[in-house]
């Protein structure tokens, strides 16, 4: 696992911005995980620029989305398919018929979830995933406990992560109880992982999910058993690392070969 620590999250923002631009120059087709939350706000931005710049484009690409609220109307605000239309597929200029969400309001849901991994699995599996991690280390909405093996499916939210997201809605009763992640499994067949991180509220998350022990308790943890998982976080997302000395001693003496461009576009 890499690990880079940034002075602020515009930085990390950009880094990781970076690490996706160099996938779809190398490959415009590729496809990409997106997570919705806070934390990937800066990546997009800075994609944004990168395409309205024409250093990039996603017009080829494909995008599947993380997860979904189950039984939040389409067009609710808060939607992750609302969310994911208004600050990736416009912004970033996706065809619009190459980006999935999950389908949180199916008849059928756990047919549902099946068949979104089977749609990864057919367009040939997630090139990068972009990864947030919850205060209590949740990844996707793979709350705590959730099995490495899980694949797509219906979980029930923690308090601690409803409480996190009220925020977004007009109350913590408004937001959903039930959701449809991808699951650690699906993720895990990512090919390459990057995960971001700021703030001091991720403290505690980003240290058990890079130095903590690999388990259940701590999904981000599963990063561990990625063979190119990359962890991009602020300075205070990097406060309960135990080796952030040697991180930042292995990024300032990576080889020149292993470099990758994060100039800010212009
Ligand atoms: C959310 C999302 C996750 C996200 C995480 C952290 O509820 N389902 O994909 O990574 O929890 O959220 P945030 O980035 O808003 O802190």
């Amino acid at each position: 696992m890499e690990i880079i620590i940034l002075p602020t999250a515009v930085e990390v923002g950009r880094m990781a911005a970076a690490k996706i631009a160099s996938v779809v120059s190398r490959k415009p087709s590729a496809v990409i995980g997106l997570a919705t939350g806070s934390s990937p706000q800066d990546i997009y931005a800075d994609l944004a620029r990168r395409v309205q710049g024409g250093e990039i484009s996603f017009a080829q690409a494909r995008g599947f989305a993380l997860d979904e609220y189950v039984g939040i109307p389409l067009e609710h605000p808060e939607s992750y398919a609302s969310v994911i239309a208004r600050d990736v597929v416009g912004p970033l200029g996706f065809d619009p018929a190459r980006v999935r969400v999950p389908d949180g309001r199916a008849a059928d849901l756990e047919f549902a979830a099946k068949e979104y991994d089977a749609a990864i699995r057919a367009a040939g599996g997630i090139d990068v995933q972009i990864l947030g991690i919850g205060a209590n280390g949740h990844i996707g909405f793979n709350e705590p406990t959730s099995s490495f093996a899980s694949r797509t499916r219906i979980k029930t939210l923690a308090p601690a992560t409803r409480a996190a997201n009220a925020r977004f809605f007009d109350s913590v009763e408004e937001v959903p109880m039930h959701c449809m992640t991808q699951g650690l499994g699906t993720i895990l067949e990512a090919r390459e992982l990057v995960l971001v991180a700021q703030g001091e509220g991720k403290a505690t998350a980003v240290a058990g999910a890079v130095e903590g022990p690999v388990s259940s308790f701590v999904p981000g943890s599963a990063l561990q058993l990625h063979e190119h998982a990359t962890v991009i976080v602020d300075e205070a997302a990097a406060a309960q690392l135990q080796l952030a000395d040697y991180y930042r001693h292995v990024f300032a003496n990576k080889p020149a070969w292993q470099r990758f461009d994060a100039t800010p576009a212009r």
